[in-house]
């Protein structure tokens, strides 16, 4: 039996779909547990590339079962149009995917306020799917939740008593018009008609697999730097994508979790605002971007791109407990003749010792490099770890040194069949 958490170690779009649709042949159960429809993974099958946002990834096996688990912030909207493209692709869902009664619901006025907040001066650069608002009610304690779909009148009075709120700030602080509250009790209904089949006590559902011996593993959304509370807040997510949302998003207990592996891209992205020491806003960023298809996978945003940042990377280790890793988009490095790689930061000629988590500090440091030697040729059709050129392999074991951590998968390219396991 294993139960394994699988997060992404940077700023996320590390190709944690890519990665749950390899392992997942080993798992009986994929669970998501945080996050929501900002996530986008992506799964290439042949030529067919399919972009999942709440679904795990799991789901494109046959045998695999599928849970939303409590953490996750859910857009009915974004739910269904998602299984039923699935449906229309061919694949059986109802019976394979189990929603927890717990996850919290996006209703219209948290992706109205997302976009009008994302209109200030103070704006993240978020995806605009209403995901800080939602978890802002969740623990502001307004939130609605699967469960209370189920009993109309509890629904009812709890969309009249946020709308009373959110009705008032659209009015009166952004000038906006008002929303109708029974339009959305409408709409709300006919979503609990066609998502009550998938409604599960995920918790339950979860102990009970772990005890009898189920392999499990968990997708992670975003990635480490993101993490409310150990990203660069608050150009951050409002979940907790690291290892430990895991057990807070799911109900499995930190007992009954066996490891983490890490997902990590050989270069570094990030999509939206705040600090990124090692972006090259120069030719070399752009070619990243080009060859890597560096755009959102759920806004189509073009990311920002930059060096692989070894004292970032070491950090994500630390915080989610990352035993074993892949290293994704190794191939796109293939066309340069010289790969820098940031082993440390300086402030005023100071070498840092640990993360800065203020953004303030982040801003203000100089990435140190080490140069190493690029291989300068295609490696995308190479399935042998010892096929792979010696400047490739070094670029590896370098960075294992720096990271402390073992990349056990090396993925060189976006389909399955381009993946070496070590
Ligand atoms: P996720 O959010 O972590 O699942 O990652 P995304 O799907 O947002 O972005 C990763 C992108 O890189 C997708 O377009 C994948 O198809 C693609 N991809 C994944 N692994 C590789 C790889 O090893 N090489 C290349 N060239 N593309 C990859
Ligand atoms: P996956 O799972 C990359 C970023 C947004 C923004 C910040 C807050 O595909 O790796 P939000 O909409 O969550 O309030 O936006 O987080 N962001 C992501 N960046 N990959 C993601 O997901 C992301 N999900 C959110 O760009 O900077
Ligand atoms: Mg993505």
């Amino acid at each position: 039996m294993s139960v394994s958490v699988l997060v992404g170690s940077q700023w996320g779009d590390e190709g944690k779909g890519k990665i749950v649709d390899i392992l997942s042949d080993k798992y009986k159960i994929v669970a998501r547990y945080q996050g929501g429809a900002n996530a986008g993974h992506t799964i290439k099958i042949g030529d067919k590339q399919i972009v999942l946002h709440l679904i795990p990834s799991g789901i494109l096996r046959d045998d695999v079962i599928c849970v939303i688990g409590n953490g996750v912030v859910i857009d009915p909207h974004a739910l269904l149009e998602e299984i039923d493209f699935l449906e229309k692709s061919g694949y059986q869902i109802k019976g394979r995917l189990f929603i927890s009664h717990n996850a919290h619901l996006i209703m219209p006025y948290h992706k109205l306020l997302d976009t009008i907040r994302e209109q200030s001066s103070d704006k993240i650069g978020t995806t605009g799917k209403g995901i800080g608002p939602c978890y802002n009610d969740k623990y502001a304690r307004k939130g609605i939740r699967i469960v209370d779909l189920l009993n109309k009148e509890e629904f009812i009075r709890k969309v009249k008593m946020n709308l009373e709120e959110k009705n008032s700030l659209l009015k009166n602080i952004y000038h906006q018009e008002e929303l109708d509250v029974n339009t959305i009790i409408n709409e709300y209904l006919e979503f609990d008609k066609k998502i009550d089949p998938y409604v599960k006590d995920v918790a339950l559902f979860l102990n009970e697999a772990a005890d009898n011996g189920e392999n499990i593993l968990f997708e992670g959304a975003q990635g480490a730097l993101l993490d409310v509370d150990f990203g660069t807040y608050p150009f951050v997510t409002s979940s907790s994508p690291t290892s430990g949302g895991a057990c807070i998003g799911s109900g499995l207990p930190p007992t009954k979790i066996d490891s983490v592996f890490g997902i990590v891209k050989a270069y570094t992205t990030r999509v939206g605002f705040g600090p990124f020491p090692t972006e090259l806003i120069d030719e070399n960023g752009e070619k990243l971007r080009k060859i890597g298809v560096e755009y959102g996978a759920t806004t189509g945003r073009p990311r920002r791109c930059g060096w692989f940042d070894a004292f970032l990377v070491n950090y994500s280790r630390t915080i989610n407990g990352i035993s074993e890793a892949a290293m994704t988009k190794l191939d796109v490095l293939s066309h340069f003749d010289e790969i820098k790689v940031c082993i440390g930061y300086q402030i005023d000629g100071k070498t840092l010792k640990s993360y800065p988590n203020d953004v303030s500090k982040l801003e203000r440091v100089v990435p140190i490099y080490e140069t190493l030697s690029g291989w300068n040729q295609d490696i995308s059709n190479i399935t042998n770890y010892y096929d792979l050129p010696s400047e490739t392999k070094n670029y590896i074991s370098f960075l294992e040194k720096l990271t402390n951590i073992s990349f056990t998968i090396i993925s060189v390219g976006a389909k399955r069949s381009q993946t070496i396991i070590r």
